[in-house]
């Protein structure tokens, strides 16, 4: 591994960005949200994006942020939950540790509607609702998996304890991470 570098991938609404921070704190680690990394970069939000370019122009833009953010040292870096489709992102996950926070879809959609961010940020991509998540989870599980070191069940447990289940399998996979962190945090 070339870098110190910790992606966290998973659908929307799995906790990558509240994790991703729990995390970042506990190594002294950078923390970078790719999407905001994005907005920022282009100027625009990625709702815009959509409405002007389509999927395909925002695709284009991620791809660009992502290989920037591999450059990185010693940073945990939330993904957007569709970074997995292009299979030169995926090649790119692998300059760091990958952890996948998976949730089921009824999870999942149940804690998107509960974000505010949501309409602002988040196109409907394929109809929106409850359908669409199942219909795309069926589609990216498989590329997440593919790339995944771990892959850790967020559903029952708070962003703290997925930090601590993530800093657990990273550490005993034998790719531990430089810099201090505690086993546990309180929640
Ligand atoms: C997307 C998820 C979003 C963002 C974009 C596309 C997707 O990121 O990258 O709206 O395809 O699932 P979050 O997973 O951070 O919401």
């Amino acid at each position: 591994m070339p870098n110190d570098l910790l992606y966290l991938i998973g659908y929307r609404g799995s906790g990558k960005t509240m994790v991703g921070r729990s995390i970042a704190v506990r190594l002294g680690w950078q923390f970078c949200d790719a999407d905001v990394v994005l907005e920022d970069r282009f100027g625009t939000t990625i709702r815009e994006i959509f409405a002007e370019e389509g999927e395909s122009g925002f695709r284009a833009k991620e791809s660009i942020i992502l290989a920037e953010l591999s450059l990185l040292d010693r940073a945990v870096i939330a993904t957007g939950g569709g970074v997995v489709l292009r299979e030169e992102n995926r090649s790119l996950l692998s300059t760091g540790f990958v952890a996948w926070l998976t949730a089921d879809a009824a999870t999942l959609w149940a804690r998107i509607q509960g974000d505010s961010t949501t309409a602002a940020r988040r196109p409907a991509l394929a109809g929106g609702g409850i359908e669409e998540v199942e219909r795309l989870l069926a589609v990216r599980e498989p590329l997440y998996r593919s790339v995944a070191n771990i892959e850790v069940a967020v559903g029952a447990l708070s962003p703290e304890r997925a930090a601590d289940a993530i800093l657990a399998a990273w550490t005993s996979s034998g790719r531990k991470p430089s810099g201090f962190f505690s086993s546990s945090s309180p929640e």
